[in-house]
């Protein structure tokens, strides 16, 4: 579904990712763990051409989308959820998630978007910005759905989230993968919830994939070591 090879991503002079490489199957979930300042937020804000690549290739169903900007990625089938969430605090829940629909060109919310999160319909007409971080992330990832990807991409969604609510999270991905054939990508520092959620863990440190292993066979440990500073 996804392939990225001899990635490269620079800040002026200073790179960040060095020729990173790796796939991931169509409904997998594969997590990319690492510690801050490793390149895990440079990374995705590159897949999805939010910053530009200096080096590489990213294809998507075969499809080489490392030319488009990113308006025509998410055509394409990619979406993304931004560390910190970055909802639009001012605008409603309902608007948030519409901001997400125009290359679909529905102009209301699909009933089964708030299928999927209840408490999103009751607070449709309230302000983003007066949501609980878990409210929000659940709305973050409802705007991503909104355009009807293919990939998911998400950075640290649980940063700030309380673990009752990271069990939800790992749940909901689980289900849009399973109910919507949604392949995903997410970024974490957390490690439960990456076994949790995960099929496949990446390790990347200083912009480089430097461990791989299937849920089903992970070493925990050897995983914990990498994020422990
Ligand atoms: N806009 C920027 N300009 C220059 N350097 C940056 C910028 N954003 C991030 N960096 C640097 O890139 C490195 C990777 O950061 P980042 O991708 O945010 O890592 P992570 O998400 O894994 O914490 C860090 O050294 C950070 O200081
Ligand atoms: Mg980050």
């Amino acid at each position: 579904m996804l392939n990225v090879s001899d990635y490269r991503v620079s800040y002026g002079q200073s790179e960040i990712v060095h020729g990173l490489n790796f796939s991931v199957k169509p409904n997998e979930i594969v997590a990319v763990m690492g510690r801050n300042g490793m390149g895990k937020t440079t990374l995705m804000k590159s897949l999805i051409g939010v910053i530009p690549s200096s080096g590489g290739q990213i294809s998507l169903d075969g499809k080489n989308v490392t030319p488009l900007k990113s308006y025509q990625r998410v055509e394409q089938g990619m979406s993304y959820v931004p560390q910190g969430r970055m909802i639009f605090s001012s605008m409603t829940v309902r608007e948030n998630i519409e901001t997400g629909l125009t290359t679909t060109g529905r102009r209301t919310v699909p009933k089964d978007l708030y299928d999927l999160f209840p408490v999103l319909l009751d607070m449709r007409n309230r302000r983003g910005g007066n949501l609980s971080g878990g409210q929000q992330q659940q709305l973050a990832i409802a705007r991503a759905l909104a355009s009807d990807p293919k990939l998911l991409m998400l950075d640290e969604p649980t940063e700030g989230i309380q673990p009752s609510i990271i069990k939800e999270i790992a749940q909901t991905l689980k289900d849009i993968r399973d109910h919507r054939g949604l392949t995903i990508v997410v970024t974490e520092q957390v490690l439960s919830f990456a076994l949790d959620v995960a099929d496949r863990i990446l390790v990347v440190e200083k912009g480089q994939v430097v461990h791989e292993e299937a849920r089903a066979t992970v070493d925990a440990q050897k995983v914990a070591s990498y994020l422990s500073v």
